[in-house]
């Protein structure tokens, strides 16, 4: 039997019937579902549509649905057309005729578009605070690193020297980022459809502000057609999720480049990576990698979303039914990338020795001994010159700017002193970056502090 049939008799093809269900994926609605029923049961009471008793009897329906489903006395029957209808199902089987009025002044198509919304609100929060976590580890262990040397790159070729610990806040300010569309893509999600109805709203008198409130929503969608439609709050969290996975992929990437032999800047914990089945010596960035992947899936998943909503006219259409899949495994994806890589940046080792050799090599100093240049009296082209010219000629003779005899500088330029050694010195390269934002530690310092007093907001 259907609860819907009577236009129809109900007897669809068992292949339609299997096509038609949402049960095994939007199961995971079931609290959602049966709190968003609570709170219409509330509301229909007293708006006196049906009698308090009445709602009485159906809220303490639910409310046994719900621990029954928890405990696990109450399994959801795979054979259900959606959640939806297996609540109302099992209430009107536990509490009689009264079950049959919950479904007044209602629809699934505001329902379900309600349960979204619930159960998002609630994973963008979990997601926010597992950024908040993995951000705050990532900025422990840039200030731990605060002055520790390694190559800036640009092009994958050694450019300048920065401080490990500098590298590591341009992640934490991405994340600062996500965090902050996070919030933003929350407040959007935090208006009511429910009470939309199937599309036009409805003739009895409902209290569409008092549902909302109870159901700790701050406002109430303006447009009932716009109310059953809208999956923008969907769409926007995906784009969202995307972005943390583009962000997470880069990071993983770098992960991968230096926990190589040809890098060996990092060293990942054992428990965040594997070996190989056949060659003994490895050891894999498995879990970085797979954040990499895994990307490619979130990116997948937002693409999917925009594609089903495309073109679809007002109101709701089943389609729809289509969005849960891709937001649901994003959240997913995106919730165990965060925590697995929050694991690896807590107990990831530094080797600080091969970054700091990687800086000595490549005249990473080159722009600084320009600067030099600049600063005693020449215009910076002329000095980007003579520069390139002694960087030349160190190849030639196998020597750094650091170990360049003087009166090798001096054939170049008569300006150089031998207070050159010290303005090619990395660290004192690095501590000359003092320009707001720039690679000095004080200045890695004062990221870290920003980032913790945007954390605690
Ligand atoms: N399972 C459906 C969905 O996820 C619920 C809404 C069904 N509405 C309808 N008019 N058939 O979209």
């Amino acid at each position: 039997m259907k609860l819907w049939e009577g236009r129809t008799d109900g007897n669809t093809a068992v292949a339609a019937d299997e096509f038609n269900s949402s049960i095994s994926f939007d199961r995971r609605l079931y609290r959602a579902d049966i709190e968003g029923s609570i709170a219409h049961a509330k509301m229909l009471g007293k708006q006196g549509i049906i009698t308090e008793d009445e709602a009485g009897v159906l809220t303490e329906g639910l409310l046994g649905i719900l621990s029954d489903l928890e405990s696990g006395a109450l399994t959801v029957d795979a054979g259900a057309e959606d959640i939806h209808m297996f609540v109302e199902e099992v209430l009107t089987a536990r509490v009689g005729e009264t079950g049959k009025k919950l479904h007044t002044a209602r629809s699934r198509n505001d329902q379900v578009a309600l349960d979204l919304r619930i159960y998002l609100k609630e994973q963008t929060e979990k997601i926010k605070s597992a950024l908040c976590e993995l951000t705050a580890a990532v900025t422990d262990r840039a200030e731990a690193h605060a002055g520790t040397i390694m190559p800036g790159y640009t092009h994958l070729q050694r450019a300048q020297p920065v401080t490990f610990g500098h590298h590591l806040m341009a992640y934490a300010m991405m994340f600062l980022r996500d965090l902050d569309r996070l919030t933003d893509c929350a407040r959007r999600m935090d208006s009511s459809p429910i009470g939309s109805c199937a599309l036009a709203g409805t003739t009895y008198e409902t209290d569409r502000a008092f549902e909302a409130e109870l159901l700790g929503f701050s406002s109430v969608s303006e447009n009932s057609l716009d109310g059953v439609s809208d999956r923008d709050f969907a769409l926007e969290l995906l784009s969202d999720l995307s972005i943390i996975m583009m962000h997470l992929s880069r990071f993983a990437e770098e992960l991968i480049l230096w926990t190589s032999l040809e890098f060996s800047f990092v060293e990942l914990d054992d428990a965040y990576t594997t070996g190989s089945s056949i060659m003994p010596q490895k050891k894999n960035s498995d879990m970085a990698e797979l954040v990499r992947g895994k990307t490619g899936r979130v990116y997948g998943d937002t693409v999917s979303l925009f594609t089903t909503l495309k073109g679809l006219p007002l109101a709701y259409n089943k389609d729809m039914q289509e969005d849960k899949e891709c937001v649901f495994d994003a959240v997913d994806t995106v919730g165990s990338s965060i925590s697995i890589f929050t694991g690896m940046i807590k107990t990831m080792t530094v080797r600080t020795e091969n970054m700091r050799a990687a800086a000595s090599g490549g005249f990473i100093n080159a722009t600084d001994f320009a600067d030099y240049l600049v600063g005693r009296g020449l215009p910076f082209r002329d000095a980007y010159k003579v520069s390139g010219k002694i960087v030349a000629r160190c190849i030639a003779d196998g020597k750094t700017l650091e170990t360049l005899p003087l009166y090798v500088y001096r054939e170049y330029c008569p300006l150089v002193d031998e207070d050159v050694y010290g303005a090619v010195d990395l660290d004192a390269c690095v501590r000359r970056r003092r320009s707001y934002g720039g690679t000095a530690p004080e200045s890695v310092l004062r990221q870290a502090t920003f980032v913790r007093e945007a954390l605690r907001k």
